[in-house]
């Protein structure tokens, strides 16, 4: 089995492609998980995708992540939690709970927006964060996971 990463996105993110094109771009969420496939199978991993719109499924995924990345079966989580991201203090408390190696991206340049997602409440708990380059920030995202958790290991 190669390595596995999860790819975990957030609320409105399955309405990508045509949510606010002029900010998030035309690809859809299809087209996302396309691309982290090929950059995970560029080195040698595998992707599982999931998408939710619900805070505690998010929360849940998270927790069985942390699971799976101590048991060996998993390498980290690529995760956008989309407007979560500003406010909840609950997803943060579940990366920290779950010890599980996020890296988190967001397709736009969050601030370079509106105040109100100036702040994150995942960053502070996250190996690393991606911001503003559009969907390729997901491959930079695998990547430097990848990167990471290898040099980690
Ligand atoms: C986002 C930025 C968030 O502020 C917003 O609520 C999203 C998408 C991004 O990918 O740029 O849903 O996470």
């Amino acid at each position: 089995m190669p390595p596995t990463l999860l790819i975990l996105n957030g609320p409105n993110l399955n309405l990508l492609g045509q949510r606010e094109p002029a900010v998030y771009g035309s690809a859809t969420l299809a087209d996302v998980e396309r691309l982290c496939a090929e950059a995970a199978a560029a080195l040698g991993c595998q992707v599982e995708c999931r998408q939710s719109n619900h805070e505690g499924e998010l929360i849940d995924a998270l927790q069985d992540a942390g699971r799976r990345v101590a048991a060996g079966t998993l390498l980290g989580v690529v995760f956008n939690p989309g407007a979560y991201t500003h406010t909840s203090v609950a997803l943060h408390d579940a990366i920290k709970g779950a010890q599980v190696p996020v890296v988190e991206v967001h397709i736009s340049n969050v601030h370079a927006r509106e105040a109100f997602r100036h702040h994150s409440f995942v960053s502070p708990a996250a190996a690393g964060v991606v911001v503003g380059f559009g969907i390729d920030g997901y491959r930079l995202a695998v990547e430097g996971l990848v990167r990471q958790r290898r040099g980690a290991a």
